[in-house]
């Protein structure tokens, strides 16, 4: 549900709430007229406390001289001749300041506690500029929902959904998979319960639009990673990525080759990643990137991503720390 459906649900709730209140305070009003004797205890108490009505104040002092809470309950005992209920006692003022500061207290470390713990990033870089790698490294030493714009896609074409169908022909071009399907699928993955306390999200957006979509819905990162890294570094990352569909790990044949000969034989490689695919990713992200950094400027920090894979993470590292 987006907030603003959210908060239009609160605000009508409160409205039907606010309404029925009403209602019943002017239905007691009708009852206390017809049996004003059997209510003075109400009404001296309310006059006690508020001091607003001159004629009020007038019936009180016939009917409750003394009008204190536990005098007018004993009157009251006396008259049904019944015995007095024990008289009220309650927390000194003193005690309900602790307590209102104790739960003050308490809301405040909650909350802190709550936006330390929701970290919300955004990463981004050109094809292959390392995203998935440092969101591996991300996650294990954070433990933070990884979602990936590209793994969603591919599991919706795995799956054969309508989405998959329509988002296969892009994806094997290398082009951006038209918004009516990629942004329903992001949102409706970020309002999973996994993401309550936080998320790192993979190659989305991608262009102004999705990006828009992005803040229509209310969500907002607080951190924008730009992995940048040279044009011919990409390529050659590119063709020579390799995946492992057993543990989801990546490899690289010349720069993170498998460990040993039985995984090496199960490396996959990914229909895109020829080089003629890849020319065409990396002029699609060229022709879209401002927009979006333009978009997160406040929140964005620039990595070089053209070092060894454990120095830019501990970059990363150093960022996601200080949140
Ligand atoms: P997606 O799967 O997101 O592909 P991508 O953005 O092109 O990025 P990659 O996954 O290719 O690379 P990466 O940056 O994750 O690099 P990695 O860590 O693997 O998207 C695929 C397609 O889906 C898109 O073309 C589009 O059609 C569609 N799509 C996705 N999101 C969309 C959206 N928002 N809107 C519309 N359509 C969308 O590393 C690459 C290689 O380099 C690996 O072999 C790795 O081992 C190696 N490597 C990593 N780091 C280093 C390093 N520091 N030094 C040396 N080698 C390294």
């Amino acid at each position: 549900m987006s907030a603003l459906t959210a908060s239009s649900l609160f605000t009508s709730s409160a409205l039907r709430a606010s309404k029925t209140t009403t209602t019943s305070s002017t239905s007691n009003k009708n009852k206390n007229k017809k049996n004003s004797s059997s209510f003075v205890v109400c009404r001296s108490q309310k006059q006690q406390q508020q001091k607003t009505s001159a004629s009020s104040e007038k019936s009180i002092s016939l009917l409750a001289p003394s009008s204190s809470k536990n005098e007018c309950i004993q009157q009251i005992a006396a008259k049904s001749k019944a015995p007095p209920p024990p008289a009220a006692t309650g927390p000194t003022p003193t005690q309900i300041a602790a307590g209102v500061f104790a739960a003050a207290a308490i809301g405040v470390t909650a909350r802190k506690a709550m936006k330390k713990k929701a970290k919300k990033i955004v990463i981004a870089g050109a094809p292959a500029s390392g995203k998935g790698t440092q969101c591996e490294l991300i996650v294990k030493k954070f433990g933070i929902t990884h979602i990936s714009a590209g793994d969603l896609l591919r599991a919706a074409v795995a799956q054969g959904t309508d989405d998959g169908l329509k988002a296969k022909e892009f994806m094997d071009r290398g082009d951006l998979v038209p918004d009516e399907v990629v942004v329903n699928m992001v949102k409706s993955r970020l309002n999973e319960p996994d993401c309550a306390g936080g998320w790192l999200l993979d190659g989305y957006p991608r262009s102004a639009s999705q990006a828009e979509a992005l803040s229509s819905y209310g969500i907002e990162p607080d951190l924008f990673l730009l992995l940048d890294v040279p044009d011919e570094e990409l390529l050659e990352r590119v063709v020579g990525r390799r995946l492992d569909p057993v543990t989801g790990q990546i490899y690289h044949l010349k720069f993170f080759p498998p460990p040993d000969e039985t995984v090496a034989k199960r490396l996959t490689q990914r229909s895109d990643d020829t080089e003629e695919k890849a020319q065409n990713r990396l002029k699609v992200h060229h022709a879209n990137v401002n927009a979006v950094l333009s978009k997160y400027k406040n929140i964005m920090k620039t990595i070089d991503g053209n070092r060894q894979k454990t120095t830019v993470f501990k970059e990363i590292e150093g960022l996601i720390k200080s949140m």
